[in-house]
């Protein structure tokens, strides 16, 4: 079975295409993904360059310009993939959460195609793509796993035990951890997209130089709290820039360290409790603040000591991509021939809550 997959639910334009044996049913416990699934090709346009110039994505903007790049990434996908569009037999896209124009362009572009096609769709769920994101990895993990999902708009906490069987452990009661970056980064006067700048900035800075606090590091639960981190960066940024509030280079540097020491202790301490909560010894980090070289290092080592599995997507696979809706797609469709449905409804969800997708393990 061969599938097409879009994202379109931010400022990253993906399509891809992902074969898979039909009929093998989900990844068991204990299971990698089904054998047979597949990455043929994917094809990416980033808008960084078009935002940069506004501090942010602007997104009547990102709207006009999928609409631009879809057509043109689905020729270059398909002609990798060695495939023609007649062999397509679902076309998965990102149904939410986003933002609803652009969002739309890739509903309405799949829902049309598949219709043309005569063949169904299947609406995906952004964040089950980032979830399941590391099993199109080489190394990938096999269930059940702990996944910590940290990207601009979410970070979570999360148990699979399989496609579609998911159970949340715990999240950010606010700001999410690369939404906390990019404000930062902001507050900074670093370009957008200020995650991986502030990441970069930061290698510069020298640890324990400036001290922030560590939220929520010690609350019984598994969840997060970002927004006051970014306050404490205000104030120091005050405190630290005197008159003219004018910061030179190696005093943003240390601050960046700073933030950035104190948000990846937070990520770490809180998925380490999360694997002793659940007894498993397998985590999985997918989102764009997956991409960050300090978080990596701590979880590599924290994993060292204590003998736990830490799984990547590639980096290409921890941001936004077409591949990773493709092949949520095509696992749901493996899993249940049920996840399709007749191609023709013109309909997206921006706010699409996590929990309705939530079947836990029994
Ligand atoms: O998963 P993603 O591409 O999009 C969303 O679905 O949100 O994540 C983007 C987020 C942005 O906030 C970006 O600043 C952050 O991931 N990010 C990073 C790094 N690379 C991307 N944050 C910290 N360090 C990085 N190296
Ligand atoms: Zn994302």
């Amino acid at each position: 079975m061969l599938v097409l997959g879009l994202e379109s639910s931010c400022d990253e334009t993906g399509v891809a295409l992902v074969e898979v044996g039909s009929g093998n049913g989900p990844a068991a416990s204990g299971t990698s993904v089904p054998a047979s699934s597949r990455l043929l090709a994917h094809t990416l346009h980033s808008q960084i360059a078009l935002h940069r110039a506004y501090g942010g994505v602007v997104p009547e903007l990102a709207s006009r310009d999928h609409i631009r790049r879809v057509v043109p990434l689905l020729r270059e996908a398909l002609a990798r993939s060695g495939k023609a569009l007649a062999e397509v037999d679902a076309v998965a896209y990102t149904q939410g959460p986003g933002l609803a124009g652009a969002l739309l362009v890739g509903c309405a572009f799949a829902e049309a195609l598949a219709t043309a096609l005569g063949k169904p769709v299947v609406p995906v769920h952004h964040l089950e793509g980032h979830l399941l994101s590391p099993l199109l990895s080489t190394d990938a993990p096999t269930f059940p796993f702990v996944a910590l999902l940290v990207s601009g708009g979410h970070t979570q906490l999360m148990r699979v035990d399989g496609v579609g069987r998911y159970t949340l452990l715990g999240e950010t009661l606010d700001d999410a951890a690369g939404e906390a970056f990019d404000k930062t980064a902001k507050l900074l006067g670093l370009p957008y997209p200020g995650g991986p700048a502030l990441a970069r900035l930061a290698e510069d800075g020298r640890p324990d130089q400036v001290a922030l606090p560590r939220p929520m590091l010690h609350s019984d639960d598994l969840n997060f709290s970002f927004a006051g981190l970014k306050t404490a960066v205000l104030t120091r940024v005050r405190d630290m820039g005197g008159e003219r509030g004018e910061l030179d280079d190696a005093q943003r540097a240390d601050l960046a360290r700073g933030f950035q020491d104190a948000i990846v202790e937070v990520l770490v301490k809180k998925s380490l409790k999360a694997l002793k909560q659940t007894g498993l010894n397998r985590l999985v980090v997918a989102g764009g603040v997956g991409a960050n070289r300090q978080l990596r290092a701590m979880l590599d080592e924290a994993a060292r000591r204590r003998r736990l599995r830490v799984h990547y997507p590639e980096l290409e696979f921890c941001t936004d991509n077409g591949a990773m809706i493709a092949l949520a797609g095509a696992l749901r469709l493996a899993a249940d021939a049920g996840a399709a449905r007749p191609a023709g409804t013109f309909a997206v969800r921006p706010r699409w809550p996590l929990a309705e997708l939530m079947s836990p393990a029994d």
